[in-house]
């Protein structure tokens, strides 16, 4: 792949790059002043929506055309909810923005909060990230000194305010929905959509929501403009994507690439292979919640498009490395329980059946499954699909079925041999 000019991570290893002056240095805050002073808000939209700027949390939304679903002319508040609750297993991106470019995620919020005409936007920081919201409540005490947070905002009679909010503790708080219920101080319960948050959100009044690394990019969207934005990754899937290399990896850690980077040269070139020159046996692309990919299968590009058709999702870009000596019951029990754990309970399927999930695999790993069990897995998966509230439950699907699919043979040996096929041991996720 030719050189490619980091748009996210540019300046991350810059020393004091998480400080105002080193940001300004490195051409901070020129885009907040820019849409501030020369484009009215529904322009920035515009950049936005031609840009092709896809969400980063998981749905691959367009963003520019989420922010335009806002009623227009009403009377209500705008807020804007950015997402920093990142819980799914195997994803560390947003943290390293957070806590090592602040001022960065903290432009991007402020653009978007012009855009949208929102007058006060909360930064939702899972609770566990207490560096994190240090950093970020920083970030925000030297932006308002210097007059980007707060009011009359380049004396254009811009008032944005931004509080960072603590998380729930839980991993269904970043879903949108239970995020929102969380923030007014109730517990983190997904709603029932319609009506959506656009429409009825925080509060009951329009709402965006956005993911960190979404808003990290907005700021280079507004200096550099949409159609150069568009040079960069795929035609559908525009701009570079931060990938979290996990698992079985020489080289774990967060790699920022084009989107469309094909698989093999992620996994190989740049995460500098499997651990210990074993054989890979199956990668997981995007987060704990998309299907697992076989060894065979990681000719595949790395974008929202070409992962659909290779039938897994780009997800969160989570990317979960398993080698060979994984056993792979022992995995998809162990993301069933994560799955059981993190059900809020609303919804019997989801609450159920992700129960009977953990129970059912436990038992196939600890040697009293029976073959009558892989039925069984595969009904309970198709009861709680599209059979729930929130997206929590379709997401503990994918690591059952995918696993039963593509390495049936593995749980057939641990039904009939009663353990784990020679050469295997519990998959850990570093
Ligand atoms: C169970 C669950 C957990 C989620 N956790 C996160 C999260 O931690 N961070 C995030 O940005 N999106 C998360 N999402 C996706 C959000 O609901 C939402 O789609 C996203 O924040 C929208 O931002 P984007 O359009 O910029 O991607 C989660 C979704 C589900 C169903
Ligand atoms: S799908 Fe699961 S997590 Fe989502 S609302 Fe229903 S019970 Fe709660």
């Amino acid at each position: 792949m030719a050189e490619f000019e980091k748009i996210l991570f540019k300046y991350i290893d810059s020393p004091d790059q998480d400080r105002i002056d080193t940001y300004i240095k490195n051409g901070g805050y020129a885009a907040l002043e820019k849409a501030i002073t020369t484009m009215k808000p529904e322009e920035v939209t515009d950049e936005v929506i031609k840009s092709g700027l896809r969400g980063r949390g998981g749905a691959g939304f367009p963003t520019g055309r989420k922010w335009s679903f806002l009623p227009k002319g009403i009377d209500k508040p705008v807020y804007l909810c950015v997402n920093a609750d990142e819980s799914e297993p195997g994803t560390f991106k947003d943290r390293e923005l957070i806590e090592r470019e602040p001022h960065q995620v903290l432009e991007g919020t402020l653009i978007t909060a012009y855009a949208i005409k929102c007058k006060i936007a909360f930064i939702y920081i899972r609770g566990e990230f207490a560096y994190g919201a240090k950093q970020l409540n920083r970030a925000i005490d030297e932006a308002r000194a210097r007059g980007f947070v707060g009011k009359n905002l380049f004396g254009k009679g811009v008032d944005i305010e931004v509080i960072v909010h603590r998380g729930g503790g839980a991993y269904i708080c970043g879903e949108e929905t239970a995020l929102l219920t969380s923030l007014e101080g109730g517990m983190g319960y997904p709603r029932i959509k319609p009506p959506f948050p656009a429409v009825a959100g925080l509060y009951g009044c329009p709402t965006i929501i956005n993911n960190v690394e979404t808003l990290a990019n907005i700021p280079h969207i507004i200096n550099r403009g949409a159609s150069w934005f568009t040079t960069i990754g795929t035609p559908k899937s525009t701009g570079s994507k931060i990938f979290c290399m996990s698992g079985h990896v020489n080289k774990p850690g967060n790699y920022e690439l084009p989107m469309g980077v094909p698989l093999r040269e992620l996994l190989f070139e740049h995460a500098g292979g499997v651990r210990d020159g074993r054989n890979l046996k199956a990668v997981i692309p995007g987060g704990s919640s998309v299907p697992v990919l076989t060894a065979d299968k990681i000719d595949v590009r790395m974008d929202f498009e070409s992962l659909a058709e290779a039938g897994t999702m780009l997800g969160s870009a989570g990317v979960m490395v398993l080698d060979e000596t994984t056993c792979i019951v022992r995995t998809a029990q162990n993301l069933a329980h994560f799955y059981q754990h993190e059900s809020c309970g609303q919804c019997t399927p989801c609450r159920q059946g992700t129960y009977w999930m953990l129970a059912i695999l436990h038992r196939i790993e600890h040697g009293q499954g029976t073959m009558e069990d892989l039925n069984t897995l595969t009904d309970i998966c198709d009861n709680i699909e599209g059979n729930t509230i929130c997206p929590l439950g379709d997401a503990a699907v994918p690591p059952v079925r995918s696993t039963i699919r593509q390495f049936r043979e593995e749980y057939e040996y641990h039904i009939t041999h009663k353990k784990c096929l020679p050469g295997t041991s519990p998959a850990r996720f570093e």
